[in-house]
């Protein structure tokens, strides 16, 4: 609900407030983000002195104590006193690099704001409100308009900016954050997930100290090394109690999130496109529009805010194709095979898969051009025959006579040297004139900024698409951005190529989406390397890793949990010993574990044994029969993968709490083990629960006395739970 009252504009959701106000001076104070309370003004709390070296704007005369220095700020500008991290940054014609912005007006509207060409958060009738503050600098008339987008049944608050130059002369943007969120005090943890290929968002927390804490990517994507999510919480907060907030950017590109830990003791986070190479013209009448950013705050720990993304996530922003219907349990041939397959060993593997309840068969890199390795073909989109001989016309229906629908991998924005679209276009690839380029995996970017290309792309894959009954893509991007220079775009705007690069890949991806309405899209980038709210807005699921290990997996899906539901990460059963660790790891913990995600499997199906088979048949059933439970359930982290616990455990709870699944794998083993008491999370207190493995229980014995476990001898054992309401 919005409420505004002499320009303070409360937004209040069903567990939080939000506050901000415009002050005498026009400037956008902030006012108030926490627990939900009852409004008023809660400006009392800003504190006025005269502070050493914080300057005092022109118009208070006299007056030493107001500060631009000292203020809680919505969106904090630069080089007018305030010395913090700007929210935004500019050159204006004459050089100066000033940005001053005061209250204009406002307007609040029914309904969610949409942000053309960009993924955003989206409501059906009713459950979400707008809010836009207009802030304008008088001198330059460079105007922001601010966007809040209210769900209040999921305490989520979204934001954007629009930054117009209504002035005469043009404004070099240098940065335009998404998000500007001050905290009156900086006794707060910072929360980052943070990794690297193959090991993607492990949680780290520290505390701030003075001075600027920052983490983000200069990649050109998000990144395996910092993930656009990150939390603040109190010192104390933890699963069920604390106060803690949650900021996600909706975007894919590079970003930056800055924690700064002011001279007062403040605190300061402000999100946005990574600054570093971003520069972007604004000509007079021009308007740039920054990605969405989200909020969620909860006042009682980790696990009611996860919740709130969790369900913000399924319903206000994955388009998903099968709209509540079970997607797909598929196998991938990639760890299978490799690049070494044909036709015969595609369905040979449906063969078996079909067999074990599998519904999809996914074929990875090397179906297309001259693919025989990562070193060439890449660009190259039609069927190599001499693997496929009949092409997609005559496997897609053997795949489907055996009762399995069909999937390809594609990595539309990379080209290879060795390919018949570079020969044809080498300028197409990004790289700047007379510089050697830098390879990533051997490839090169293309140029996702210029129509042309991603046309050319485009119909070469929607043929592709056309030529038989295709129901999923899984759409790779296998390297970092370097050599960032666009020959369509003039010297004195390259600064703009970054963010124009994701621009393009959003309007290709939703050019997929309208095209072919049915067709589920996995993201993946090299696994987890652009896992972020952009594009689970145009791909529903991502590959969550390339590391399939299962032991591994835990640390990655353990992270990931805090922001990005189940249903949207990617996981599958692999070989043992794995492939990217060589550990071995029972099967049945490597099923436990995948169906904490979307479910598959991704091995030779040909090498497994009649015992194994058996087990995989179960597990493919037991997800059919849990899927709801898993991918419409309540998330709880029971123990972290980062603890001394020794062992790792989770639980999806139904909505009504009538049911549970609940999963613990343990590490590797030792000798006399203590007994494990497992205590639950997010049942009903005064339900009885049947637990599958064995008796049946009061809900608030099991929470707070706990389950016990049977001993599990072994490294890595894992157990599964089902819990029923008598
Ligand atoms: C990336 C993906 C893998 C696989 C390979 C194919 O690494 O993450 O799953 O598709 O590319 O080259």
């Amino acid at each position: 609900m919005i409420h505004v009252d002499n320009n303070i504009f409360t937004l209040h959701t069903r567990r939080t407030t939000y506050q901000c106000k415009a002050d005498g001076h026009g400037v956008l104070l902030h006012t108030y983000y926490g627990a939900r309370v009852s409004g008023g003004d809660l400006s009392y709390r800003i504190r006025h002195a005269d502070r050493g070296f914080s300057p005092n704007p022109g118009e208070v005369g006299r007056c030493r104590t107001y500060s631009l220095d000292t203020l809680p700020q919505e969106y904090s500008t630069c080089g007018v006193g305030d010395y913090r991290i700007p929210a935004i940054a500019a050159e204006n014609a004459d050089g100066s690099q000033l940005v001053d912005l005061r209250f204009q007006g406002y307007e609040v509207r029914q309904g969610k704001y949409a942000l053309e060409g960009l993924p955003a958060f989206f409501a059906g009738g009713g459950e979400a409100e707008t809010l836009v503050v207009t802030l304008q600098d008088s001198t330059t008339r460079l105007t922001v308009e601010l966007y809040y987008g209210v769900f209040e049944g999921y305490d989520l608050i979204c934001r954007a900016a629009r930054i117009i130059n209504r002035g005469t002369q043009p404004v070099r943007l240098l940065r335009a954050a998404s998000l500007c969120l001050d905290f009156p005090q900086d006794n707060l943890d910072f929360i980052t997930f943070d990794g690297r290929h193959t090991m993607e968002r492990e949680f780290c927390r520290t505390p701030l100290r003075p001075g600027v804490q920052s983490i983000g990517s200069v990649r050109g994507t998000s990144s395996h090394q910092h993930n656009p999510f990150v939390m603040l919480c109190s010192p104390s907060a933890d699963e069920d109690h604390g106060l803690c907030f949650g900021a996600a950017l909706l975007y894919s590109g590079g970003f930056e999130a800055a924690v700064e830990s002011s001279q007062f003791r403040e605190a300061r986070l402000v999100m946005g496109v990574a600054p570093h190479h971003f520069c972007w013209t604004l000509g007079p009448g021009e308007a740039f529009t920054t990605p969405e950013a989200a909020l969620v705050c909860s006042p009682d720990g980790f696990a009611s805010m996860t919740h709130c993304w969790h369900r913000a996530v399924r319903r206000c922003l994955c388009r998903d194709p099968y709209e509540g219907r079970r997607r797909p349990v598929l196998v991938n041939n990639w760890e299978a095979t490799y690049f070494d397959f044909n036709a015969e060993k595609l369905v040979g593997i449906a063969r078996e898969a079909a067999a074990l309840g599998i519904e999809l068969l996914v074929m990875d890199d090397g179906w297309f051009g001259s693919r025989d390795s990562d070193f060439g073909g890449l660009g190259d989109w039609s069927v190599n025959r001499s693997k496929l001989p009949g092409g997609l016309e005559a496997l897609v229906p053997q795949i489907q006579g055996l009762g399995l629908g069909f999937g390809l991998w594609v990595e539309p924005e990379m080209v290879s040297e060795d390919s018949a679209l570079y020969r044809a276009h080498p300028d197409w690839a990004l790289g700047a004139p007379g510089r050697p380029q830098t390879r990533g995996r051997s490839q090169l970017v293309l140029d996702f900024t210029r129509r042309e290309v991603r046309d050319a792309v485009y119909s070469a894959i929607c043929e592709v698409l056309r030529s038989a009954d295709i129901c999923y893509m899984k759409w790779d991007m296998n390297r970092s951005l370097s050599d960032v220079w666009s020959a369509a775009i003039p010297a004195q705007r390259q600064g703009e190529v970054y963010h124009r690069y994701v621009l393009g890949l959003y309007e290709m991806l939703e050019r997929f989406r309208r095209e072919f309405p049915g067709l589920l899209i996995e993201g993946c980038s090299g696994g987890g390397g652009r896992f972020d709210l952009g594009m689970l807005y145009y791909t529903p699921q991502i590959w969550c890793s390339d590391n399939t290990d299962a032991v591994d997996r835990l640390r990655i899906q353990y992270g990931t949990s805090f922001c990005y539901p189940s249903c949207t990460v990617g996981a599958h059963v692999s070989a043992s010993p794995n492939e990217q660790t060589r550990r071995a790891a029972p099967l049945e913990t490597r099923g436990i574990v995948a169906m904490g995600g979307t479910f598959g499997f991704e091995l030779d199906l040909g090498r497994v044994d009649e015992q194994e088979k058996a087990v995989m048949a179960k597990q493919t059933a037991d997800y059919k029969k849990y899927y709801r439970l898993i991918a419409e359930g309540d998330y709880y982290r029971l123990s972290s993968p980062f603890g001394d616990e020794g062992y790792t455990a989770w639980a999806h709870v139904s909505p009504d709490r009538t049911e549970a699944l609940v999963s613990l794998v343990t590490g590797p083993t030792r000798a006399a083990l203590p007994f494990l008491c497992l205590r639950l999370r997010g049942l009903d207190a005064g339900k009885r629960y049947r637990v599958s493995g064995g008796g049946s229980y009061a809900g608030d014995v099991l929470m707070h006395a706990g389950y016990p476990v049977p001993p599990l001898a072994g490294d890595y054992q894992a157990v599964q739970l089902y819990l029923a309401a008598e």
